[in-house]
């Protein structure tokens, strides 16, 4: 058995982007037999940036929802907030963080990026991966699939499950990171990475009339409708070769080609294959948004069974440390 470990930050709701790149792929992997997925949220980490509770409430409801919404089956596995379980987590981040070097966190990229402008970056942002290394190495996580940008954090949990191994006794279990190369970077509305800090993305939870309205915002060139088009340069159907069907691609490159078809058409057809392709996730996201307190439900028994783990866990970090 493989335990399979990942957190997304409750930092807004997640999007197309984020379902191609990392939820969906992450589903699949948690429905093999052999797996066994923590899904967590998170929240500790967003701090670093959210700083008001309405937001923090609603971010964390909308990324546990489209977790569940795309199939995650809570009963088999794991799904919790990490500050439910904060007592575990920023115990064993003390732990760790005595055995880190200083120069290691410096030099993180999380870090490094902003701090020419150290004035705006909190402590939280500085042992940000601290952090991260206590809530894989708390249940003794064997992989964790993430972007590419989270590479290096996994190389410093190594490093910090390795040192605690050498220093106390065998204890940790080093993971693996499962960096999924060829996921293409999905792009945003105005053709740059789609991304919530750039207000490109595309929610395919709203209501069809305002993710319309979004779709309609994609950028496109001023080519008039009855004239041929190029499909290889045209977002619209770059974000509709990723959800439709071989011969509904060959179609539309057609139509593209053909000319007398314009964007507009383009766009509409877009929005036919996002609710196609996602209709059972809308509704599920939907019944949540209806059942709050089902969802309140699966999120504290996912805590209540997380614990068993992470308390067995601690207690025998406790124990080499000292601390029985
Ligand atoms: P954002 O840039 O919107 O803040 P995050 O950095 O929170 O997204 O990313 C969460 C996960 O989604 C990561 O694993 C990341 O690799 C994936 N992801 C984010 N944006 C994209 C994208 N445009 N294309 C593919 N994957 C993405
Ligand atoms: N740092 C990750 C991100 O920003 C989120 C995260 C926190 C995480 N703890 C984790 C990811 C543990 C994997 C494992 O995307």
């Amino acid at each position: 058995m493989s335990k399979i470990l990942t957190g997304i930050q409750a930092s807004g709701k997640p999007h197309l982007g984020n379902l191609l790149g990392a939820i969906l792929p992450a589903v699949e992997l948690s429905k093999k037999a052999e797996n066994t997925s923590f899904l967590f949220i998170a929240d500790l980490h967003s701090m670093t940036t959210v700083k008001d509770a309405e937001t923090m409430i609603s971010n964390t409801k909308a990324v546990a929802k489209v977790w569940l919404a795309c199939g995650f089956d809570h009963e088999a596995n794991y799904i919790y907030r990490q500050s439910r379980l904060a007592g575990f987590h920023t115990e064993l981040m003390w732990y760790l963080s005595c055995l880190t070097p200083f120069p290691m966190l410096a030099n993180a990229h999380s870090f490094k990026d902003k701090s020419d402008s150290l004035s705006d970056v909190n402590a939280g942002l500085f042992t940000y991966p601290v952090l991260m290394a206590s809530d894989i190495l708390l249940y003794n996580a064997d992989f964790v699939p993430v972007g590419k940008d989270q590479k290096q954090h996994l190389e410093i949990t190594r490093d910090m499950a390795a040192t605690f191994n050498r220093t106390y006794g065998e204890c940790f279990v080093e993971p693996k990171s499962l960096i999924n190369e060829s996921v293409m970077t999905i792009p945003g509305i105005d053709g740059r990475k789609m991304s919530k800090s750039y207000g490109n993305h595309i929610d395919i939870f709203l209501p069809e009339k305002e993710l319309y309205k979004t779709i309609k915002k994609i950028e496109t060139d001023s080519t008039p409708l009855e004239e041929p088009k190029n499909p290889d340069t045209c977002l619209v159907f770059t974000m509709y070769s990723l959800l439709a069907s071989d011969e509904q691609i060959a179609e539309m490159r057609n139509n593209y080609t053909n000319g007398g078809y314009g964007y507009g058409h383009a766009k509409k057809a877009l929005l036919e294959v996002i609710l196609d392709s996602f209709s059972e996730q809308r509704k599920q996201y939907d019944y949540f948004t209806a059942n709050e307190g089902e969802l309140e439900g699966i999120l504290q028994k996912g805590e209540a069974k997380a614990k068993l783990i992470a308390e067995e866990n601690i207690s025998k970090a406790r124990k080499l440390i000292g601390f029985a």
